[in-house]
């Protein structure tokens, strides 16, 4: 859940090169910085707390000199969020510095055993001791790198990737269950957790498998395995537009993804990749799984309900974090829906492990084709939608649910129907809510600005929607929020409700609409606000979003952008930045 890039090459200084990689890489991790570079046969680190642009502002990152060097962006797991736990760490002697995402398990055992041979600690982290045990093999191998990286991998329990820079110019990484990837062009090499990394310089890249060790030493990489054999990984040639990430004229990421759903609705849906297999895989399954996390297990929750209800096919849906617990459950002839983003979530990665060694075909919908997730699927598809910078997912979850649209089109035989004209006209409806951009914002801005607590009521397939939009809530803008199915509310929550409580309603006119009525007007009478997602006015509603008429079906797809913009507007209202909300990172690698 941090970010790690290594450079070395005759591009240029390193540190710039650096620095840029890691704004580009800030998703996974922002709350430190740090980047050290080989200088004259001196490594230098510098590192503070705060963003990239914060951080270099302050200590000038990329005027570091330097030709090779290593960077890193991080989301604390062992230690307070401070300069001496942001990376790189420093071996005693300081002649090896290394990054590091992921999580040393043992790396408690490793400090206590470091420390009585003598090494000095200088910060709380667990990634500290890949450095000072670094130190101890090259000096026991007499400065032999492989010997050094192997020796220092055999050590090492838990799911990391890190990155060293030694002072006789070499760098080198290795990868355990967290991603690294080689970027490889005439000019440079680069070590990186993801593509974006490298992408502006090469498009050339090599996914490492896990156990795999890189040498980077002047033009030449060598990867080899975890006892030495020098092993081959294909080239692979990563599409330029995962690149393209730049706001435009929105002030902010979440912004412009939200704005792009228009373009990125029917996206999904001409990428035919192994479309077809994927969909026999799930109608020749005895049973259905469907995993995911955050987001993508609120777009699995609705998943189910579509096959259900409309293609008859029952399936079960959990949480990837507590998916693990169940697998020992999975019948023969199974199939799991894995659904994720990034394709590097460690809880989906985890459980779809668990679930393979039953047996069970993994079938996955991921936005990066290059993915673990994707790598270790039977059969995948793709969001097709752009690189997604907002930690909040927005687009993302939209293309998801088209995709389980597409597919539930497919085994319901047509009966959700996605014919040209329909999207064409749905496309139409989602750019109509998108232009209530400026009334939901004079809304929000309406509110009293010390609001506590919202509450999202739906029911049936709105169900999802009221949770996604609630995660949307607390994600964006640090509000308590809470989605609910509406029946549930006299079960319970109705005691929460007050005169200073605000409820949404999802409220489309279908068969749950009555019914939603009647909730609201038991919470209209506890004195709470209501704000109406309907295409029905409603005098219950004190303030009302007019929804367009679509098929009953796809409401969840309109009703989530007024819930998008009305988190990305109580964000801004707060004054907290939508982009890179506090303590969460988007690609949560670690479990
Ligand atoms: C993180 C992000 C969430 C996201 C979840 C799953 O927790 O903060 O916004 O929904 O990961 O991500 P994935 O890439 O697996 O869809």
């Amino acid at each position: 859940m941090c970010s790690i890039i290594g450079y070395s090459g005759k591009l240029n200084l390193a540190a710039p090169l650096l620095v840029d990689s890691l704004k580009k890489m800030e998703y996974r991790g922002y709350d430190s910085v740090g980047i050290a570079t080989l200088n004259n046969g001196n490594i230098m680190v510098s590192k503070g707390v705060g963003k990239v642009a914060e951080v270099d502002k302050e200590l000038n990152l990329n005027r570091l000199p330097g030709q090779i060097g290593i960077g890193h962006t991080r989301w604390a797991t062992h230690g307070g969020v401070n300069d001496k736990n942001a990376h790189p760490h420093y071996s005693c002697t300081s002649n090896i510095a290394v990054v590091h995402n992921g999580i040393i398990e043992n790396y408690h055992e490793l400090k206590t055993e470091l420390a009585n041979e003598g090494h000095i600690f200088k910060s709380q982290t667990d990634s500290e001791v890949i450095a000072h045990l670094l130190e101890k093999y090259s000096r026991i191998s007499n400065n032999d790198i492989k010997k050094t990286m192997i020796e220092t991998c055999k050590n090492l329990k838990g799911s990391f990737a890190f990155v060293a820079v030694f002072d006789n110019g070499i760098i080198s990484g290795a990868r355990f269950d967290e991603p690294l990837i080689i970027g490889i062009s005439s000019q440079a090499l680069f070590l990186s957790s993801d593509v974006l990394g490298f992408l502006k310089h090469t498009d050339k890249s090599i996914f490492l498998d896990n156990g795999d060790i890189v040498i980077l030493e002047n033009d030449n990489y060598t990867i080899f395995d975890d006892s030495g054999n020098v092993v081959q990984r294909p080239l692979t040639q990563v599409a330029w537009e995962l690149g393209s990430s730049e706001k435009g004229k929105f002030a902010h990421y979440t912004l412009k993804e939200i704005h792009e759903q228009t373009s990125t609705l029917l996206k999904p849906l001409n990428d035919s990749n192994d479309f077809a297999t994927f969909c026999e895989y799930l109608q020749r399954a005895s049973n259905i799984y469907i995993t995911g996390s955050g987001t993508s297990y609120n777009s699995g929750l609705l998943g189910k309900l579509l096959l259900s209800k409309y293609a008859r096919k029952k399936s079960e849906v959990y949480m990837s974090s507590e998916f693990q617990y169940f697998s020992d459950t999975i019948e023969p002839n199974s199939v799991v829906i894995a659904i994720s983003q990034s394709g590097e979530t460690a809880d989906v990665l985890h459980s779809v492990k668990k679930a393979k060694e039953t047996g069970a075909k993994i079938v996955s919908i991921v936005n990066i084709p290059t993915s673990s997730l994707a790598r270790m699927s039977d059969s995948y598809v793709t969001l097709n939608c752009g690189p997604e910078i907002g930690v909040a997912a927005t687009k993302s979850f939209m293309s998801q649910l088209m995709i389980l649209y597409k597919i539930v089109s497919t085994l319901s035989n047509q009966y959700v129907s996605l014919e040209g004209s329909e999207l064409k006209n749905l496309q139409n409806l989602i750019s109509k809510v998108l232009g209530l951009d400026d009334k939901i914002r004079n809304l929000i801005n309406s509110l009293d600005s010390n609001i506590k607590d919202i509450y999202i009521l739906g029911r049936s397939i709105h169900y999802p929607i009221a949770l996604e939009g609630s995660l949307k809530i607390k994600e964006l803008a640090y509000i308590h929020a809470e989605g609910i199915a509406a029946g549930e509310l006299k079960h319970g929550p109705l005691a929460l409700i007050d005169q200073e409580s605000v409820v949404i309603v999802i409220n489309p006119v279908d068969e749950t609409h009555l019914d939603v009525i009647s909730s609201a007007n038991e919470i209209k009478s506890r004195g709470a606000y209501i704000i109406g997602l309907s295409n029905l006015r409603n005098e219950v509603y004190d303030a009302f979003i007019e929804l367009p008429k679509v098929a009953d079906y796809l409401y969840p797809v309109i009703e989530i952008i007024p819930l998008q913009l009305m988190s990305y507007y109580l964000a801004i209202k707060k004054q907290v930045d939508p982009d890179y909300p506090r303590n969460l990172a988007k690609s949560v690698t670690v479990k």
